[in-house]
Formats: C-alpha cells, sequence, structure tokens
C-alpha cells in the first residue's frame, strides 16, 4: 500500500505543517526569499528533531487567496520545498497550494522532490471563502500522468472546512468519499469547520467504514484529544504546534515535542 510505503506505518501517522510566510506579491508579504525559506527551514528542523512521521508546507499566509496562483508563487514555493528537503532529506514531504491550486502543487512537488499534496476540491462542488470550487480529479489525475508524477500522492479534502457545502447538502459525506475513492484518492481529509476546529470523530467512524483508502483528520488535533482519532490513517496538525496555539504563529518546539511524546507511549499501549 502506498501509504504504508511512504509512512512507514498505517496509523495515527503525525503529519506537521508548515505555513510558509507571506510570499512576494501577495498583501501580506513583507519578507524577501532567504528569511522566507529560512523560516521554514527552522520550522522544518523542529519537527524533524521531534520524530514527526511527515511535513507538509503551505502558502496559508497568503490571504486573501485567490484561484489565480501567478508564476511567482510556483517558483517561490518551488525554492521552498527545495530547501525543506535538504534540511529532511528522508522524511515524508508534502506540499499545498492555496488557493485550490492542484496541478502547481504536483509540479512544485515533481521539482522539489517531495512526496504527496493536499488537493482541495476533488469532487463535487462547494462553496469556499474565496469562491465556487468545482471538482478537479479528472485533470489532476491526467496531468499527474502527462508530468511523470504518478508517485506523488494525492490527499484530498472532502466536505472542506471554511466552506458552505449547501449544494451539495443531498450527498453525505460518505457518499462523497466514496465519489473520491472512486476517482482515485490517494487518501481522504476530514476537517472541523475552519483551522484548528475540532474534526468530528464519528465522521472519521463512518468515513472510515465507507473507503478502503486512508482517511486523515485535517484540522483540530491537540494532545488531549488524540485519543479520539487514533484510528485515523494520519493527523495534519498545525494550529496545536504553534505559540499559543495559533496557526499563524510559529511552530514550537515544546508542544511539538509534548504531542510527540504523548502519541508514542499512547502507540505503545495500542
Ligand atoms: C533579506 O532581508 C534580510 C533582512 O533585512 C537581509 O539581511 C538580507 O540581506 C536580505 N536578503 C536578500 C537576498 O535580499
Amino acid at each position: 500500500m502506498k501509504f504504508l510505503d511512504l509512512f512507514g506505518r498505517l496509523k495515527s501517522v503525525v503529519i506537521g505543517m508548515i505555513h510558509v510566510k507571506a510570499l512576494p506579491g501577495t498583501p501580506l508579504g513583507c519578507l524577501n526569499m532567504s528569511q522566507i525559506t529560512e523560516d521554514a527551514c527552522r520550522e522544518a528542523e523542529i519537527y524533524r528533531d521531534a520524530g514527526v512521521d511527515g511535513v507538509i508546507i503551505e502558502n496559508m499566509h497568503d490571504i486573501p487567496y485567490s484561484f489565480s496562483v501567478g508564476p511567482e508563487v510556483c517558483a517561490c514555493m518551488t525554492a521552498v520545498c527545495t530547501a525543506v528537503r535538504r534540511v529532511c532529506p528522508v522524511l515524508p514531504l508534502g506540499v499545498q497550494i492555496l488557493s485550490s491550486a492542484n496541478q502547481q502543487a504536483l509540479a512544485v512537488a515533481l521539482a522539489s522532490g517531495l512526496d504527496f499534496i493536499r488537493a482541495e476540491g476533488f469532487v463535487f462542488s462547494h462553496v469556499a471563502d474565496e469562491g465556487l470550487l468545482n471538482a478537479c480529479a479528472g485533470d489532476l489525475l491526467r496531468y499527474r500522468k502527462q508530468i511523470g508524477a504518478d508517485h506523488v500522492q494525492i490527499f484530498t479534502d472532502i466536505k472542506k472546512k471554511h466552506s458552505s457545502h449547501a449544494l451539495t447538502s443531498d450527498v453525505t459525506i460518505e457518499e462523497t468519499a466514496r465519489a473520491a475513492e472512486f476517482f482515485l484518492s490517494d487518501g481522504l481529509i476530514i476537517t472541523g469547520a475552519a483551522t484548528g476546529v475540532q474534526a468530528d470523530p464519528r465522521e472519521l467512524r463512518d468515513v472510515s467504514q465507507s473507503v478502503r483508502i486512508p482517511v486523515l483528520i485535517g484540522s483540530g488535533v491537540t494532545y488531549d484529544n488524540i485519543e479520539l482519532y487514533l484510528d485515523a490513517h494520519g493527523m495534519i496538525i498545525g494550529s496545536h504546534f504553534k505559540y499559543g496555539g495559533h496557526w499563524a504563529n510559529d511552530v514550537d518546539p515544546d508542544q511539538v515535542m509534548r504531542f510527540m511524546e504523548k502519541i508514542r507511549d499512547l502507540r505503545k499501549k495500542k
């Protein structure tokens, strides 16, 4: 199985989030590329030294998000991802490019030697805070084939946070999950309503029972609620690893260490 081959385990894989500082040309952008890259690498080293199972790199500070992602975003993200790959030569690494720049993320992953991407809007449509987002699976998997990036796994959000799902209110999350599996997703990501908000453990159970592909938790996992999510294949953690538990702050090494110690204990007991 691709997931096991990549992470070396099938349950409770911990993926630490690096929120890249605002890139040049975005409204909050104020750092130059060497500063942005150094910050990302410092956080990657914290995650690596704390023993996380993987890291994902996302341009989360590029608010407000837009569907038109300029060439400079791909260039800058490639520079950052390549530098992070250099400090973490063997750690599984992924990238997400906002907003829903999934083909761009695949190209960046290929160029930087990364292992996976997180893709929004894989199946069905929803209204995101940046606008209407449509399914991308057909074009995205053709693109992956075309550029020779079949080894880059695509983990896909379903009924994603920060979004209205009124358009698909007659489609359950289980049906959405099965549609994504049918469309060859490498793993599903379940989230709460927003960044840092806890995902519903019942949704994890229901979705896990509906599909045979991996299911990851994409928001709200903390030291205090890990027990609820141990059956997930993986958990992507950003906010909880930051100072004060806020996504926009820097990664707090003590917080990551503390979490990893607890999860290592819990895995032994299982
Ligand atoms: C980036 O900014 C820092 C701090 O202002 C400065 O020391 C450095 O020379 C700059 N690097 C480049 C490549 O401009």
